[in-house]
């Protein structure tokens, strides 16, 4: 459905497609857990055998279709719903960081951003250095480590307005085998899509714009699927070798382009949590049929053709 229409379209009509007999209208599953015959169905959920809902913690069908929504919207190819936009960035950081590993930011990011990289994933054991957008492409390159696993910038900076060069800073994530992680809180994928200008992930506060009703706190984290983690499984453990949890399952081999999602999923929030309930991501869709007013609203302003 992403390539084939406009994004008024994906707005209204996309992640949720309902099968002969169902409601029209998404429902809100605003339930814990969800029920099956026997133990050994229960079994096969757990060690990741099979698809399916047992846990809200984890996942929830109301969720999904918002953030299949939302990665329908920035041509992604996996999305999830988070607690918050602070959620967000910090699930997108740790599922490839662990203690003794570092990464580059902007420096021109929202205050709560900054301070959670420099503060507290610090405490965790890992280090960032901020560079301004602004800087040459060599003098950026230069803060790069053998220890660096990604590269992570705002589109449109909150609060500063500064706009992002995405092809400059995916050419430098790339050269040294880093996905570039954007916030595209501001713009929302009705101005921008960072996918299409190289980003790999893209992180959002949806309680801004998406939201559009200021009715709930909540965040998303949306995959493209072009970062090849295999290529440099070295630098990323987590998703290109076995997980002892999982009996020795690797992520990248039985979830393709969807492990980095999956991951934060079934391994973070499985045993820290991150998600919300049925009921907010509901108010998500509110918010994002308003986001598209907002978007249009913006283009009128700034003058741009329709
Ligand atoms: C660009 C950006 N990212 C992330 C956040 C954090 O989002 P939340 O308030 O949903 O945790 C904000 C909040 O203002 C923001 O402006």
């Amino acid at each position: 459905m992403a390539k084939q229409f406009k994004p008024e379209t994906l707005c209204v009509q996309a992640g949720w497609t309902p099968k002969k007999g169902e409601p029209r209208v998404l429902p809100v599953y605003q339930s814990t857990t969800f029920k099956y015959d026997t133990s050994e169905q229960m079994a096969r959920l757990f060690d990741l055998e099979e698809n399916g809902y047992f846990y809200t913690r984890l996942q929830n069908p109301t969720n999904d279709a918002v953030a299949a929504k939302i990665a329908a919207l920035e041509g992604g190819v996996a999305a999830m719903l988070t607690s918050s936009g602070q959620s967000a960035n910090f699930y997108a950081i740790f599922n490839i960081c662990q203690a003794g590993d570092h990464f580059v930011c902007s420096s021109t990011i929202y205050g709560g951003t900054f301070n959670l990289f420099s503060v507290t994933m610090k405490k965790l054991g890992i280090d960032v250095t901020f560079v301004h957008p602004d800087a040459p492409e060599e003098e950026i390159s230069a803060t790069f480590r053998p220890n660096t696993k990604a590269l992570f910038g705002e589109t449109v900076s909150n609060p500063t307005l500064e706009v992002l060069d995405i092809e400059k800073f995916a050419r430098i994530a790339h050269n040294h085998g880093v996905p570039l992680i954007v916030d595209n809180t501001f713009p929302t994928p009705i101005n921008c899509r960072p996918f299409e200008w190289g980003a790999d992930i893209v992180v959002h506060s949806t309680t801004k714009y998406m939201d559009g009703h200021a009715t709930s706190v909540g965040g998303a984290i949306v995959d493209s699927g072009n970062f090849d983690w295999d290529a440099y499984a070295d630098k990323f453990p987590g998703l290109c070798t076995p997980d002892e949890s999982y009996h020795g399952l690797t992520y990248t081999k039985a979830f393709g382009k969807m492990a980095y999602i999956d991951h934060v999923i079934h391994h973070l929030f499985l045993e820290i949590q991150g998600n919300h309930c049925g009921m907010n991501g509901l108010h998500r869709i509110r918010g994002i049929l308003a986001c598209q007013c907002w978007g249009n609203e913006l283009r009128r302003l700034l003058g741009c053709p329709p």
